[in-house]
């Protein structure tokens, strides 16, 4: 195991250059016009499983985007790891807000980042912290350290929802057999703050409509004397949160779990400068659900948002209309209880009843997922902590992010096997946003404190 600092010395501009060559690639899910990208993107991802050591690595087709299947079987009687990741991307947009064009990427030097850190889309989310894994694997089969089991399964549509890896998880339980599934899609508190996510935040996410008359009106004729859909659907929006910034659909809160004084007390004790986040933000205040702090509102309790709302005249100067509809993407974030379909449906009904005469409204689901809590008494917890501790010196701080991996409770549900997650991800390094970036030290620590779980893991499991 000594070798691994080694090994990572001598191969990490080869690690860095082959990151890059697959950032290059725009696999952007979301978008149909990138759908060659996207399958170009899996095959890659297999040749690299083939070179990385991989005995068996193959592309699954599924009813939408491939799935790449790796693995490497030493002995069935040791514990097998399976890898989860994603190669597709968040669409890139708004482009002018890059300072470099993000499937080209650059290497940039900041105060954070010393060492230098690697910009372009996905370079953290995913294929950073997949390809983390890939280079682990190449370490320990070059090194002939590899101590049990490993399956990869990649996939191609995390960041739109998963559907073809739900329809291929309950397809292929035989082949995903496992004993504790682990996944870097997360982040750490701190580059000098190990921590371990043990919770994500379930997801419901849907579009709505609201229609006025059949057809965009002079605002001047018509202003004043007909519902306005957009000044409905704002107001409407308006009212789903109360003054305390609770949200006001009946019955959301009921199987919301409230975290104990001593839990919330733990909670409490990992490091946050609010002055800081305000600071990184640039906002003079916070704002959120009254009663929390602001760890506890963005992780612990659910949300709701908007996330994008359009109509009407949006083009350059003015015209006096009122359109005919108005729409918007309005996310849930969830915590463990509450189920996502139920939620969808709560929504679904109160947005349609508190719409007034003179307007129609329209609510269609997206997709959506449950959340997830992994206890901390876990072999597979206690491996990754004992992993971090070797490389970081520290151990590391059980921490719920506020994110979502959906996908992640029907591993659960399907596999029957929790699921470890092994972030190296920094806040800061604007996943989803513009100037999206890697800290190259966090991908080689990544890369580095990898092979002690498998290796603390298959010594636990003892
Ligand atoms: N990797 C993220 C989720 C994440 C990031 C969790 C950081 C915790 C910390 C993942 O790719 C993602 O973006 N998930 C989506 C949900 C999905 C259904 C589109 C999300 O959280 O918005
Ligand atoms: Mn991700
Ligand atoms: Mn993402």
């Amino acid at each position: 195991m000594k070798n691994i600092n080694n090994y990572i010395q001598k191969h990490k501009d080869r690690f860095l250059e082959e990151l890059i060559s697959l950032l290059k690639i725009p696999s952007i899910s979301a978008d149909s016009a990138y759908k060659n990208d996207v399958i170009r993107t899996a095959d890659v991802i297999k040749t690299r499983l083939d070179e990385a050591g991989c005995d068996t690595v193959e592309i699954c087709e599924t009813p939408g985007y491939p799935i790449v299947y790796g693995e490497k079987i030493i002995d069935k009687n040791l514990p097998t790891v399976l890898v989860y990741g994603h190669y597709d991307v968040q669409p890139p947009d708004p482009l002018d807000l890059w300072d470099s064009p993000p499937f080209e990427p650059v290497i940039k030097k900041t105060e954070l980042h010393p060492e230098g850190a690697i910009y372009a889309r996905g370079a953290c989310d995913d294929k950073g912290q997949m390809y983390m894994h890939v280079k682990a694997l190449e370490i320990m089969t070059k090194n002939n350290t590899l101590p049990c089991n490993v399956k990869f399964m990649i996939e191609g549509e995390e960041e739109v929802g998963s559907e073809s890896l739900a329809w291929f998880v309950p397809r292929n339980k035989e082949k995903l057999s496992n004993d504790v599934i682990l996944i870097s899609d997360t982040g750490m508190i701190a580059k000098e703050t190990p921590s371990i996510t043990t919770g994500l935040r379930g997801l419901s996410y849907v579009e709505v409509e609201v229609t006025g008359p059949n057809r965009d009106l002079h605002s001047g004729l018509y202003g004043g004397a007909v519902a306005n859909p957009i000044n409905i659907l704002t107001k409407m929006i308006a009212s789903l949160h109360d003054e305390n910034n609770h949200i006001t659909i009946p019955g959301f809160y009921n199987k919301v779990e409230e975290l104990s004084d001593t839990e919330r007390a733990e909670m409490a004790k990992a490091p946050f400068s609010l002055d800081k986040y305000k600071k990184s933000l640039d906002i003079e205040s916070v704002y959120g659900e009254k009663g929390y702090t602001t760890n506890e509102r963005n992780s612990i309790r659910p949300t709701l948002d908007v996330n994008g709302i359009w109509g009407g005249y949006i083009g350059e100067g003015a015209k006096t209309v009122i359109a005919s509809k108005a729409y918007a993407k309005i996310s849930m974030r969830l915590v463990p209880h509450q189920d996502w379909k139920e939620i969808t449906e709560l929504f679904k009904n109160h947005f349609e009843s508190i719409a007034p005469k003179g307007v129609k409204v329209k609510v269609t689901p997206h997709h959506g997922g449950q959340g997830y809590v992994t206890p901390i008494d876990s072999v597979g917890y206690q491996a990754a902590s004992k992993a971090y501790e070797k490389t970081f010196g520290k151990t590391p701080i059980p921490q719920r992010s506020g994110g979502s991996i959906p996908i992640v409770s029907l591993f659960e549900q399907e596999l029957k096997s929790k699921t470890i997650l092994m972030g190296f991800g920094l806040d800061s390094d604007a996943i989803h946003s513009p100037n999206e970036h890697f800290g190259i030290w966090n991908y080689l620590m990544g890369i580095e404190t990898i092979p002690w779980f498998y290796k603390y893991y298959t010594e636990l499991s003892k």
